[in-house]
């Protein structure tokens, strides 16, 4: 028998625990009907870890990451942290998961799903099939670089700095995961910087492109100024397979790219580590929203994005890709029958809350396996 594999929970602040709560049905589901067990830790993380030790996420919490298989994170803040100083924030949490865990590789899909196409705010005819995936880079770039800080000037006004730096191990390892990806999907890959300003860009462009020469000649490679991927994004978002670019590029245009669903509430996404010899690697799965405290206790949530996350970790951690396709037809089943939670609600649809959204894709998943 093989061992079980160990995942780690980490709901956090706002509608976390409840959309959590709703994946633990689908995981004890996998345990009776696939015969697949997972060892679960749950952990705090965020302001409930600032609540109950003063830091966003213990020592403990970050060992047992470590020793994961994976980790299910659920979001992180809310206003009763937000005026707590700079190094007390709640979004500390994901960036140190990241940067200990080496997770470089951010993806993100986006994703129009055919039941919901009129969500969008932009016309069905431009957006209906959109599959694309943003890759983001997440463990350099400007989020970490140094030179940071304030600092106080002779004249007693004040300086901020942030640096942004690349070098061409970390662009190319998040590159490689660019094409890997592409390959599995339209085989075309388009390459995001401002190498008309940024020398880091510059680098970032020529490392790529020489990488694409010498590995993925089978892969088609553009290139595109950050500014006018956010223009194109808009105007023509099917012309793009897979994007890749960095940390705070990615950080922009993968919400933009999000709404274009229309439904922020049904999107997922991965962060992953380098795999070692044994092909393990350190991965994270989160939902691109965030902890949203207007809705948190009303049991309204939309759990599905927390529900597809579960699934991309079968998929990139697992290898589970057969399971991982049930759980998304099993979704995208729900949303055909017409229930919707209150955040894609539509006319003549059923307007349901988070648990009866997750009991709902329990029951497709038993007809999708009968
Ligand atoms: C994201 C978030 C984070 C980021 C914040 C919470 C630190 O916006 O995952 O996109 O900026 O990376
Ligand atoms: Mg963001």
């Amino acid at each position: 028998m093989p061992a079980n594999k160990k995942l780690l929970i980490l709901p956090g602040d706002g509608i976390g625990p409840e959309i959590m709560h709703e994946v633990r049905r689908v995981i004890d589901w996998m345990d009776r009907r696939r015969a697949v067990s997972f060892d679960l830790t749950e952990d705090l993380v965020g302001g409930a870890a600032i609540d109950a030790s003063g830091t966003p996420i213990s020592d403990r919490a970050m060992r047992r990451a470590l020793e994961a298989d994976a980790v299910l994170f659920g979001a992180v803040g809310g206003p009763k942290w937000s005026s707590f100083g700079f190094d007390l924030r709640p979004e500390l949490a994901i960036l140190r998961l990241r940067s200990e865990l080496g997770l470089f590789a951010n993806l993100r899909p986006a994703i129009v799903y055919d039941p919901l196409v009129e969500a969008s705010t932009l016309k069905a005819e431009i957006v209906r099939g959109l599959d694309l995936m943003i890759v983001r880079e997440s463990t350099g770039g400007i989020y970490f670089g140094s030179p940071r800080g304030i600092e106080t000037l002779p004249d007693g006004t004040k300086r901020g700095i942030n640096t942004e730096v690349y070098t061409t191990p970390e662009i190319e390892r998040v590159a490689r995961v660019a094409f890997e990806l592409a390959r599995q999907r339209q085989r075309k890959v388009c390459s995001v910087e401002k190498s008309n300003v940024m020398e880091s860009g510059l680098l970032w462009r020529q490392t790529v492109q020489a990488l694409r020469d010498a590995e993925y000649a089978d892969i088609a490679l553009s290139h595109m100024y950050a500014d006018n991927c956010a223009m194109q994004l808009v105007r023509n978002p099917r012309q793009f397979d897979v994007i890749v670019t960095g940390n705070l590029f990615g950080d922009l245009l993968s919400d933009l790219a999000s709404m274009l669903t229309g439904s922020l509430g049904m999107l997922p996404s991965a962060t992953l580590g380098l795999p070692d010899a044994s092909g393990r690697r350190h991965a994270l799965y989160e939902p691109i929203h965030g902890s949203a405290p207007d809705i948190a206790g009303k049991g309204v949530a939309n759990p599905l994005a927390q529900i597809l996350s579960f699934a991309m970790l079968l998929r990139y951690s697992f290898a589970m890709e057969e399971d991982a396709r049930l759980i998304e037809r099993a979704c995208v089943n729900v949303l055909s029958n017409g229930l919707r939670t209150p955040d894609i609600m539509a006319p003549g649809c059923a307007k349901v809350g988070t648990q009866v959204m997750g009991e709902a894709v329990v029951r497709e998943l038993d007809k999708l396996a009968a």
